[in-house]
């Protein structure tokens, strides 16, 4: 029987990119059935909510969602949407990997990094308050736990064996965080002994902020904290040309969220101007995360052969085409 997934077409480009990557997963042979379910303002409109009850059950029914961006309404006190999906369903590790691809507008061509964010603790616990009733003082709760750091560490150590990688960095702040940074290096120093075949480095954030831009090629995997996390995978993003070459992914022990991670660019949205890149590199990752693995290679490859010959690209890449030709263009190749 063919496994169901969720798809969430999401708000501006959302649509556009999901109809890409859903016409390439089929003709690429993936036999998925896909049930549709909304969320953001396109939700918000039809059922009243940003995050419908119906969504969240098909989140959680199939197991796998692949999730396009959407919008959070600026005012009225709405909270992130991706925030609320990432602590319903525990999906406590963030993986951003992010590949060099010739012909795009980066500045490196070797880089193959993995940032591994822990997704749920720290900075962004949600913790926190106003401490002076004239709102002249706030404050924020960092809260990490052994068990949540532990999490996260063998996750990147687990993917950096199950992908043949060489090195696990961990990237953290210990010298000034102590209590935080502080056990979250004491327990990646704790789990990399059971990891003899990966080699381990630690490094503090702004050091690593640093190398990442002088030498990117000597990074492998990235494992950190929340908010390092946040900023890390941008900046690697940014090395590779860019948001819309950077997909994410979202995993939990029973649930995992498959997404592009830029927002719906409603300044081109409906236009045929989209990059559908992000997603698709998203939906490898799934396909990878579900162990087909040639389907996966297969993507990858028409796509890197598309971006880097220059066929039928979308103008953020350099070339003058839309979404619809640079899917084409991909199809074509699978
Ligand atoms: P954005 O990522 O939507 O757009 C930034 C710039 O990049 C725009 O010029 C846009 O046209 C361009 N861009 C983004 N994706 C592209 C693609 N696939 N192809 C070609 N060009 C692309 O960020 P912005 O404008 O800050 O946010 C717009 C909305 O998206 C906001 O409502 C925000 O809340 C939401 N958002 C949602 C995210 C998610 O659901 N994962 C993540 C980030 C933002
Ligand atoms: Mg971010």
């Amino acid at each position: 029987m063919s496994k169901t997934i969720t798809v969430i077409p999401g708000d501006g480009i959302g649509p556009d990119i999901i109809e890409s990557v859903t016409a390439i997963l089929d003709k690429a042979g993936c036999g998925f059935n896909y049930e549709y379910a909304d969320a953001g303002l396109v939700a918000l409109e039809k059922h009243g909510e940003l995050l419908p009850e119906s969504t969240l059950e098909a989140i959680a029914r199939n197991g796998i969602t692949l999730k396009g961006p959407l919008t959070t309404p600026v005012g009225g006190g709405f909270t992130s949407i991706n925030v609320t999906l990432r602590k319903q369903f525990g999906l406590y590790a963030n993986v951003r990997p992010v590949v060099s691809f010739k012909g795009t507008k980066a500045r490196y061509e070797d880089i193959d990094i993995i940032t591994i964010r822990e997704n749920t603790e720290g900075m962004y616990s949600g913790l926190g308050q106003t401490t002076k009733d004239d709102g002249s003082e706030a404050e924020a709760v960092s809260r990490v736990t052994r068990v949540g750091c532990e999490r996260i560490v063998r996750f990147a150590f687990e993917t950096a064996r199950r992908e043949n990688r060489q090195k696990v960095t961990a990237v953290h702040k210990a010298n000034i965080l102590k209590t935080t940074s502080g056990m979250f290096l004491a327990v990646a120093r704790e789990i990399a002994k059971e990891y003899e075949d990966i080699q381990f480095e630690e490094m503090i954030v702004d050091a690593a902020c640093m190398k990442l831009v002088m030498n990117p090629e000597n990074f492998d995997v990235i494992v950190t904290t929340n908010l390092f996390g946040d900023i890390l995978s941008d900046l690697c993003a940014g090395l590779v040309g860019g948001l819309g070459m950077a997909p994410g992914a979202n995993i939990g022990a029973d649930c995992a969220i498959f997404e592009a991670v830029h927002g719906s660019a409603p300044d081109i949205a409906g236009k045929n101007l989209a990059n559908p890149s992000s997603i698709i590199l998203a939906a490898v990752q799934m396909l990878e995360h579900l162990e087909m693995q040639d389907k996966a290679a297969n993507i990858i490859s028409a796509l890197r052969d598309v971006i880097e010959s220059g066929d039928r690209t979308t103008a953020d890449l350099g070339g003058s085409h839309g979404t619809t030709e640079f899917t084409q263009a991909i199809i074509e190749r699978l």
